[in-house]
């Protein structure tokens, strides 16, 4: 029987190549995206692959619509948690604002963040448990939250901090209740998309493609391992040196 993979955001950029890698892997992909214009011609790019694809109205905003998408979906072996925002910037202007100072934030900007990236996010999945094929496997993928120097976006980390801890708490869950089902986090490192508007090989290469973090989250989604509560790191690496605090 074919199985169905679920990936939120998946009208464009990391989302999209996921949904593409995982549809040439013979998964039937469900295509979660808030604009029915945007994620019908995600459609259409993917079927014109020989994908099977259907577009599934995912408003990380808006809890009616995650309910209706958990409704139509009756079984499910994967889903991608990827849809996700940098700040409550506006449209047109979505790039991180990496020189934002941590003092500059207002609630507005954390409480939106926080309402996509987590809040939206933990909905959908709490909706989608009852769907859940029994070795199902639910990806969030996340950044790391550690301020440095470079690397501090007050919003945008708090949200993925608490996203992280929905993953570790969610795999706690499932390894207490004696499931098979698996729950981590992949971190892609920078990849150029609408998200940061940053180019495919700037800073010596660090930068890759959108699709190159497709095919990099697919191998780990497809692992036979199990990597129930992993934070992964686009080398393969399994991060346990940062919040440390939240592990104990
Ligand atoms: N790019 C990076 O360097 C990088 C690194 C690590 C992790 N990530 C993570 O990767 C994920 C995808 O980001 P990306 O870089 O591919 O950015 P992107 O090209 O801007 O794509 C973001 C996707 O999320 C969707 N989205 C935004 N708000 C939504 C909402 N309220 N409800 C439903 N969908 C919503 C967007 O839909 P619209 O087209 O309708 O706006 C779009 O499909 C995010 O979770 C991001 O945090 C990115």
């Amino acid at each position: 029987m074919k199985k169905t993979a679920l990936v939120t955001g998946a009208n464009k950029g990391i989302g999209f190549e996921i949904a593409r890698s995982l549809g040439k892997h013979g998964y039937d992909i469900l295509v979660g995206a808030r604009d029915e214009a945007r994620g019908q011609a995600a459609v259409e790019k993917l079927t014109a692959e020989d994908i099977s694809a259907t577009f599934v109205k995912i408003d990380l905003n808006d809890l009616g619509s995650l309910h209706a998408a958990a409704k139509m979906v009756n079984s499910l072996d994967i889903l991608v948690n990827n849809a996700g925002i940098p700040d409550s910037v506006k449209p047109g202007h979505a790039a991180l604002d990496m020189a934002k100072h941590t003092f500059d934030y207002t609630t507005e900007d954390l409480r939106t963040t926080m309402e996509t990236n987590f809040l939206g996010t933990h909905e959908l999945t709490k909706n989608l448990l009852p769907s859940l094929a029994d070795n199902a496997k639910i990806v969030n993928i996340t950044v790391p939250i550690s301020p440095t120097g470079f690397w501090h976006p007050l919003a945008y980390i708090t949200s993925k901090a608490a996203l992280n801890v929905m993953t570790l708490t969610y795999a706690y869950e499932f390894e207490k209740m004696g499931s098979r089902r698996q729950i981590f986090g992949i971190m892609p490192g920078a990849v150029a998309t609408d998200l940061n508007g940053m180019e495919a090989g700037a800073h010596g290469g660090f930068v890759k493609s959108a699709e190159a973090a497709g095919q990099m989250s697919t191998d780990i989604i497809l692992s036979d391992q199990n990597q129930n509560g992993q934070i992964i790191q686009y080398d393969g690496k399994i991060v346990t040196d940062y919040e440390i605090q939240l592990r104990g």
